[in-house]
């Protein structure tokens, strides 16, 4: 494989930081030289790493090409490349389709969509893909999980997920926050939330066969704190208010 970016900012930097992490990966990377200060940093950090002197250059010297611009330049870049039949293209723009960008990126066919986290820089999080191809399941697969899906649908419903992350923070900053006001001054209070839910997130590796609501009710002994917590949350409908908030994200990505 020889590896192209179009885009070089915070999700191709993470991607390549985590490829070159891999110990045993010789795969070389051609980078387009916008952002320049990303690009020239990696090409500086990794010796198999070069930024090309264009787009074209990208495509030119590459068979797969990840598209890693903003969804708003994404017609005005691609739409002046040259693309060849035996490129495999890997969109990583979350709001346009793969038709979008297959009409884009003719007369190259082999076009996947991808969704991974900046923590693949770390080698951590899941990569969504559709529709499933083996080699870029197998690349994502080494950037941590890599979860690919025949339809559609799933994918989308699936990138309604990655809305949820400013809202976890959130949540520990709460609790942070009311540890604060209680007397816990850092780093204990920042230390203790940070570990708590580290240890939670690993609860269903550990217990792969209980759903979710199944580690809860584990959790809310009758008549102790959790279930208190969790009722008093639930009678003021603060899930079903999380729902319907995932139902509008879910509206906004799939309404054309
Ligand atoms: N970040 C995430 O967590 C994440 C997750 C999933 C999907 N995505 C998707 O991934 C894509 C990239 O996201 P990002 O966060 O990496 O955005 P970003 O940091 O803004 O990177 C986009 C890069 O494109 C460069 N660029 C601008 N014009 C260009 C051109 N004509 N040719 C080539 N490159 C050009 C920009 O360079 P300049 O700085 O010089 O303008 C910028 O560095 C987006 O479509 C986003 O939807 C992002």
């Amino acid at each position: 494989m020889k590896l192209g970016f179009i885009g070089t900012g915070a999700l191709a930097s993470a991607i390549v930081t985590g490829l070159k992490s891999v110990a045993d990966n010789d795969v070389p990377v051609h980078l387009s030289p916008r952002n320049e200060a990303i690009a020239a940093d990696l090409a500086s950090r990794f010796p198999d790493v070069r930024v090309a002197a264009d787009n074209q250059a990208v495509l030119d010297a590459c068979d797969t090409i990840m598209l890693a611009v903003r969804p708003q330049i994404a017609h005005d870049v691609l739409s002046g490349l040259r693309f060849r039949p035996d490129h495999r293209i890997i969109s990583l723009i979350a709001t346009l389709s793969r038709e979008e960008i297959a009409a884009l990126v003719s007369p190259a066919e082999r076009v996947t969509k991808a969704l991974p986290m900046p923590m693949v820089a770390q080698r951590q999080g899941p990569t969504i893909i559709y529709p499933p191809d083996p080699d870029v399941v197998a690349f994502f697969g080494r950037l941590g999980k890599a979860i690919a899906v025949a339809d559609v649908g799933e994918f989308d419903a699936l990138s309604v997920a990655t809305a949820t992350f400013a809202t976890y923070f959130k949540y520990l900053d709460t609790l942070h926050g009311w540890l604060q006001g209680h007397g816990v001054a850092d780093p204990t209070a920042r230390d203790y939330v940070a570990a708590l839910f580290k240890a939670l997130a690993h609860a269903p590796e550990a217990a792969p066969d209980a759903d979710f609501m199944h580690l809860a009710q584990e959790y809310a002994t009758r008549g102790g704190i959790n279930e208190q917590v969790l009722r008093e949350l639930t009678d003021r409908k603060l899930f079903e208010t999380f729902a319907e908030s995932l139902d509008g994200v879910h509206r906004r990505i799939t309404t054309p």
